[in-house]
């Protein structure tokens, strides 16, 4: 097997778990070739563009997209972001599938995310009056296509989905909830569970347990996986996998880029380890190596944990002991 990956390696604590990336990649004995490419915020300071031209062309090009993540405070006030490179690179590779797992003990769920539509695509803009609004919008094809997405990934589970929405006050949601139900009795082996969100949120904190998938709109899966995260161990563990229909998926750890340890060394690459994990199985058909790949992050995790976990150990020993299990 052969194939060529697109890496990026992203702002602050990003080239860091990057780099750990890469020589777990390094240590496997598959033909890859890993193309580094610059986006985010370094990026557009260097070309005034958080998503080059060449960037987008060559992820268009590879056989899986592996990014750390983006992000840097220097543009928290700025009119173009690093984030928005992010939303751009996700819509143009059309990757609508985000999927988010979380396990810990007797939790095991998988949040099936929305990604390239909702209120993060929508209209947005400021009034004459000063008044600035951003707007929730989905066609009915954009849940289809999803829904259809979660219940052929419950039936490969548990066969439970939970599908979250706000149908009580929002008309996205209404849709929402109508086009999943519709397509329901196509999943008949799947039970469905319609579920609001602001009480899925609570759920998740109280009983977790009860969880097999969970299907959620762009910005409410977002929210939601950084709740599954935490009470699964947290966000230095949470991987995840962006899909679409065809071509390269977009594979990137749930968390940020984590400015407030940046230079460190001590950010948990665990998160970044489990999505080429991920990446391995759902970009490249490698599901031996993914398996190697995640055992042996458990093993670094018991030997070598981080401050975040409660550990002493850098970023690099975490690596190391990663790298040393799969030999
Ligand atoms: P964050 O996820 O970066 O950090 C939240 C907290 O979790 C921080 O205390 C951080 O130190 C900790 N944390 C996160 N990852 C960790 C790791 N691997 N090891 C140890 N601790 C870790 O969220 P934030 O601070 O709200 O956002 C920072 C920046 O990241 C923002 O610019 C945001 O837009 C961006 N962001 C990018 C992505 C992405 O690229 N996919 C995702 C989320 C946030
Ligand atoms: C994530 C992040 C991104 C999102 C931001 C950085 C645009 O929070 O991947 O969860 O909201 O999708
Ligand atoms: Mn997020």
């Amino acid at each position: 097997m052969s194939a060529r990956i697109v890496l990026l390696p992203g702002d602050c604590i990003g080239p860091e778990v990057a780099e750990q990336a890469r020589r777990v990649l390094d240590a496997l004995p598959l033909e890859l070739e890993v193309d580094e490419r610059p986006f985010g915020a370094g990026a557009l300071r260097e070309t005034g563009e958080a998503l080059p031209e060449a960037t987008l062309a060559a992820c268009r090009e590879a056989d899986a997209v592996l990014k750390a993540p983006i992000g840097h405070p220097d543009f928290d006030g700025a009119a173009v972001r690093p984030e928005q490179g992010l939303m751009k690179l996700r819509s143009e590779l059309d990757v609508y599938a985000n999927l988010r797992p979380a396990a810990q003990g007797d939790i095991d769920l998988l949040i099936v995310r929305e990604l390239v539509s909702g209120i993060y695509y929508g209209a947005k803009g400021t009034r004459e009056d000063g008044t600035v609004f951003d707007t929730c919008e989905y066609h009915p094809s954009e849940v289809e296509r999803i829904a259809r997405q979660a219940f052929e990934i419950a039936r490969t589970r548990d066969r439970k989905l939970v599908s979250v929405d706000k149908a009580n006050v929002l008309e996205t949601s209404r849709m929402w909830r109508r086009v999943v139900t519709e397509v329901a009795p196509e999943y008949k082996d799947v039970e469905l569970e319609h579920i609001l969100v602001d009480n899925a949120a609570m759920q998740l904190v109280q009983v977790p347990e009860r969880f097999d998938v969970m299907v959620c709109d762009n910005m409410f899966g977002d929210i939601l996986s950084d709740e599954a995260a935490a009470v699964t161990g947290g966000l230095g563990l949470a991987a995840s996998a962006s899909l679409g229909d065809s071509g390269p998926g977009i594979f990137e750890p749930v968390h940020g880029s984590a400015p407030d340890i940046a230079g460190q060394g001590i950010a948990n690459p665990a998160a970044m380890l489990r999505t080429v994990s991920l990446m391995l199985a759902h970009g490249l058909g490698e599901h031996d190596h993914a398996r190697q790949v995640e055992a042996a992050v458990d093993v670094a995790l018991r030997e070598q944990p981080t401050p975040d976990l409660g550990g002493t150990a850098t970023t690099a020993q975490f690596g190391d002991s990663v790298v040393a299990a799969l030999a």
